[in-house]
């Protein structure tokens, strides 16, 4: 019976998530649709104010100004179309071959007033000398790494330890988030990956599902070792032969 429910909730969440994909599609598709309108409108109305002399004099100021208003509304939707269209699309990656620990220490940085205001212990165990990876550094740094970084300090609250540790071997670089605040809770370790999965009063629930998309954008994996009761470890694992074809 629960795995009946769970089975349910499952599809939920998978059909939720689908139909979100979808109306995205088809927004950024009427987007598309409106702009040529828009364009051919707009150049219409420049005709027009050419041919503002023609208007009788006595009517001539009130036909300027509604032109004047039609212009600038136009031009407002032109944008705000400009504007949604770059937020739909997915920016193309930019790979550049990364140092890791150096990417962690500036996430760090980032964090570091939170941390401290909640007493909250960051140990680095870097691997020296790392292999660069091909990374793109903004969307994993923000996509991944912060929220990762994000999700340890709200489960601990306030005092407890973080472990950032970087590995490598001969195949694979990785990287493991450890936090002592009590891991995820037990049976729920694949849920939390799937969009819209969330404990919080104000998570969206998004957070490990957009860093498990870059990092198997990047080739590699992103997986949970689950301690319920103690602190959860996310691992990323990236290999670096495919590494070394993005290099190319
Ligand atoms: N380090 C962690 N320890 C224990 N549970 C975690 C940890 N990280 C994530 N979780 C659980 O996984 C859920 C989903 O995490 P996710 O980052 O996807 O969303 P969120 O943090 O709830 O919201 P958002 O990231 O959008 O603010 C969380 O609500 C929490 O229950
Ligand atoms: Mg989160």
């Amino acid at each position: 019976m629960a795995a009946k429910k769970r089975k349910d909730e499952n599809e939920g969440q998978e059909e939720r998530a689908r139909r979100l994909a979808y109306i995205g599609t088809l927004a950024t598709g009427l987007a598309h649709e409106m702009r040529s309108p828009l364009n051919a409108m707009k150049l219409n109305l420049e005709l027009l104010k050419e041919d503002l002399a023609y208007v009788a004099p006595e009517k001539r100021e009130a036909f300027a100004r509604r032109v004047a208003l039609i212009d600038r509304e136009m031009e407002g939707l032109q944008n705000l179309l400009t504007e949604f269209l770059a937020f739909a699309r997915p920016p193309k990656m930019q790979l550049l071959a990364t140092d890791l620990n150096e990417l962690i220490a500036q996430v760090l940085e980032l964090l570091e007033p939170e941390l401290k205001a909640k007493h909250i212990e960051v140990v680095s165990d870097f691997q020296k000398g790392l292999y660069p990876v091909g990374l793109d550094q903004h969307q994993f740094g923000r996509g991944v790494l912060l929220n990762l970084l994000k999700n340890a300090v709200e489960q601990i609250g306030e005092h407890g330890t973080i472990t950032l540790r970087t590995r490598e071997d001969d195949e694979r670089v990785s990287v493991c988030v450890e936090d002592n605040g009590g891991g995820v809770v037990a049976g729920k370790e694949e849920e939390i990956f799937k969009p819209f999965e969330s404990t919080k009063e104000h998570g969206t629930g998004l957070g490990l599902s957009i860093a498990r998309r870059i990092v198997h954008e990047h080739g590699g994996d992103l997986t949970l070792d689950n301690h319920p009761g103690k602190g959860a470890i996310f691992t990323i694992s990236l290999p670096k032969s495919k590494i070394l074809e993005y290099n190319e």
